[in-house]
């Protein structure tokens, strides 16, 4: 039975320091939930059973990352590191390989560092090799304590003597293991130490003991591994990430005037010679094409934009599909479910909901369209709205081909206005109207001449 590879990855904790109802681990960064990061970078670096200790609202933690590679694991009381890898211990029996050990925490560490660890730990066959790194202020993390190559121990800043402060390499919490030796090594374990806990650190004098092999490999850059213990924390790696996102667009020709007002989701997709002005926000499952302009304070969420649209200042575009070369907006609203089939103009102030627009078709300025299907080549006037909701339920508006609708007009649905129809400016439409007709709903113009002077002769 060979599966891959074996990760645990921990995230049982409760993370006070949050001060949240949410757990640590479901706050998000760039869009994702933390622990997306580290199961994303272990699946990378070929760990394929990924093992997740969790305890703390646990529900809430499995709901959020429904995936076949997932074992959950529960750790009710949380009684140290060491302790949630015990746990962890029965779905682990027989395997044999490299484990990976990873804090759901550490959410900016790379899957090119993690091949590094094992690369580096298969190649010196220890049978501990932890990811360490230089802090300049190494307060708060375990110290890393050497013999040259060997690591003799890790102590906890909380254990640790004023002499073993000064260092400053310290423990990032992620590990490899030979398997068969750590969980042997687990059962030694105690918690004679300053917080009463399980400490996964303690494998390390254990193998030392037992006479094997320990390594630790320095990370290059220490930022990767920083590791969220509070929202200060997670604010500057969402910065930290959120530069990373935009580099890499910009390194694959997309143009941003000041990326750093820039908040792209990760996974969100970018055409090149796009241009992204400030301020603007690309949230979910979102793709952009290319030759797009993004004005400032656009916020599209879960949308696909297809190449030569331009979205002006101020826009919202939700769930929604524009095809190419669309204008929209300025603050134009567009909420879920709509379909812009290419070449549509929307003006300001119009809002779309669940409709369809064929090609060409146009609103632009002052007007809602809502559940209707619309043609190619219609001309929605300034202030048309479709009367969708009856206040029970939602009825459709279908407008075909060719039609013009003039300013300031009311579609009653459910109503069909037949192709090449001309809407008089002012109507309100509640029937059907058939194809290459006029329809005009307003009343009479009635004009009194010489009324006016005769009310001022009179007062
Ligand atoms: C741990 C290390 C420390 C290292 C630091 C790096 C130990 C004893 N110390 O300290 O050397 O410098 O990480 O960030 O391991 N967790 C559980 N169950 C528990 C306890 C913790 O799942 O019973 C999880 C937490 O949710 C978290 C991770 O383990 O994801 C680390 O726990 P935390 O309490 O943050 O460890 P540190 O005190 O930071
Ligand atoms: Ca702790």
């Amino acid at each position: 039975m060979n599966k891959g590879l074996a990760a645990v990855i921990l995230a049982a904790g409760k993370g006070t320091r949050m001060r949240s109802a949410l757990p640590k681990v479901l706050h998000p960064l760039c869009g994702a939930p933390m622990l997306y990061y580290p199961l994303e970078a272990a699946r990378q670096a070929d760990f394929r059973q990924l093992k997740v200790v969790i305890g703390h609202r646990s529900e809430k933690v499995k709901d959020a990352f429904a995936s076949d590679d997932l074992t959950w694991i529960e750790q009710t009381d949380q009684l140290g590191t060491g302790h949630a890898l015990m746990c962890a211990a029965d779905s682990l029996r027989g395997y044999s390989g490299p484990l990976l050990l990873l804090c759901g925490d550490v959410p900016l560490l790379k899957p090119g560092s993690l091949k590094q660890l094992q690369n580096y730990h298969s190649q010196q066959q220890a049978a501990v090799t932890v990811l360490t790194a230089q802090m300049p202020n190494p307060q708060g993390y375990g110290r890393v304590i050497r013999d040259g190559e060997q690591i003799l121990q890790i102590v906890e800043e909380k254990d640790a003597s004023e002499e073993q402060r000064q260092v400053t390499e310290i423990n990032t919490g992620t590990y490899l293991f030979d398997a068969a030796f750590v969980l042997s090594a687990l059962k030694g374990l105690n918690k004679n130490n300053a917080q009463g806990e399980y400490y996964l650190t303690d494998v390390v004098a254990a193998a030392v003991a037992a006479g094997k092999k320990t390594r630790a490999l320095c990370i290059d850059d220490p930022t990767e591994v920083m590791g969220i213990n509070d929202r200060c924390q997670l604010a500057e790696a969402e910065v930290l990430m959120r530069w990373k996102i935009n580099a890499d667009l910009m390194f694959g020709g997309v143009s941003m005037i000041d990326p750093t007002t820039v908040y792209i989701d990760n996974g969100v997709e970018l055409g090149v010679d796009t241009m992204i002005h400030p301020n603007v926000h690309l949230r979910g499952k979102t793709s952009i094409g290319k030759n797009c302009i993004i004005e400032t304070g656009v916020v599209v969420v879960d949308s696909q934009i297809a190449d030569g649209v331009h979205l002006k200042a101020g826009s919202v575009i939700e769930e929604s599909q524009i095809g190419p070369s669309c204008v929209i907006g300025p603050m134009a609203h567009l909420r879920p479910g709509n379909v812009l089939t290419g070449n549509n103009k929307i003006g300001n102030f119009v809002e779309m909901k669940k409709s369809i627009l064929g090609e060409k078709s146009q609103a632009s300025h002052l007007t809602y369209i809502g559940d209707s299907e619309v043609g190619r080549n219609v001309n929605f006037g300034c202030g048309t709205i479709t009367c969708n909701y009856d206040g029970v339920n939602k009825h459709k508006t279908i407008v075909e081909d060719d039609v013009f609708v003039g300013s300031d007009c009311q579609f009653v649905a459910p109503v069909t206005i037949g192709r090449n129809s001309l809407i008089a400016a002012g109507s309100t439409i509640t029937k059907d109207v058939p194809a290459d007709s006029l329809a005009l709903s307003r009343t009479d113009q009635k004009v009194i001449e010489g009324w006016r002077l005769r009310k001022q002769k009179k007062s």
